[in-house]
């Protein structure tokens, strides 16, 4: 069977209520793209409006939140629980984004409570994991990539037992370099498929090799770029910033995903 690629997009902190549902007005139906699993993160207010999700259902596009609380539930002022953001009708959640890894502090321990906790509620995770250019040009790339997923795939084997047969696809990893990330430079493809690669095996010596993780790649893809990357057999799909903003865009990348 032909494996579905994926073409997830993070709006970031971009597009209000008015410019979300224009997006998906403007967006063709995209259920013809079958073969693609599409999604959008937008800001996590819009997950709260129904309309949003009908829009984004009749065009073929699941929605995602771009984060969560490692918490279940508590004196959290701000936080987003991930039981809310599931019974709103969210399908999955970025976690160990490199912007709430750098900006919010977030560490790779925060983001394993955060995975476990979004698993315990049906959530499907991407987790994302990568390296600064220091760390590339001081030879860390791979250490760096090793490190980020022991912790933050720390009790993953067995939250995922549950899930055996039940969820597709409950966890992805995103291999986004940060250096790579809304620069405009994107890593070359032997950098992609040598990252890639060496995650895949590692997620085999972390006792994940019997389960389908999905590995896409994300920094920069846009629609010019973007054949090369997801023809690689090493690259299950696209997480793309700046280049999902756009209806027109967004389209392309799906229809270049379907290969
Ligand atoms: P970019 O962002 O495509 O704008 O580089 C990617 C990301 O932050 O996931």
């Amino acid at each position: 069977m032909k494996k579905h690629k994926i073409i997830y997009g993070n709006w970031k902190m971009n597009h209000g209520r008015k410019t979300a549902i224009d997006f998906f007005s403007n967006l063709p139906d995209l259920n013809e793209f079958s073969e693609v699993l599409k999604g959008i993160c937008p800001q996590s207010a819009l997950l709260s409006d129904p309309s949003l999700y009908e829009l984004a259902q009749s065009k073929g596009v699941m929605l995602g939140a771009q984060n969560c609380s490692s918490e279940i539930e508590g004196a959290l002022t701000g936080e987003n629980s991930a039981a809310l953001i599931s019974e709103l009708g969210a399908r999955f959640v970025l976690l160990g984004h490199s912007e709430r890894r750098q900006i919010f502090s977030e560490e790779d321990e925060v983001i394993n409570q955060k995975i476990m906790t979004a698993l315990s509620q049906n959530l499907q995770v991407v987790v994302c994991v990568g390296e600064t250019l220091h760390q590339r040009n001081e030879s860390m790339t791979l250490s760096v990539l090793d490190t980020q997923l022991e912790t933050c795939l720390h009790g993953v084997e067995n939250a995922l037992e549950k899930y055996r047969g039940e969820m597709k696809l409950p966890l992805m990893i995103a291999y986004e370099p940060v250096w790579a990330i809304g620069t405009g430079e994107v890593a070359s493809i032997e950098q992609i498929i040598d990252a890639h690669s060496h995650i895949k095996n590692k997620l085999g010596r972390l006792g994940l090799e019997s389960r389908d993780i999905p590995i896409l790649y994300g920094g920069s893809v846009k629609p010019s770029n973007a054949q090369e990357i997801l023809k690689q057999k090493e690259v299950d799909g696209a997480l793309v910033g700046g280049a999902s903003l756009r209806p027109d865009q967004f389209t392309e990348l799906c229809r270049t995903a379907l290969g």
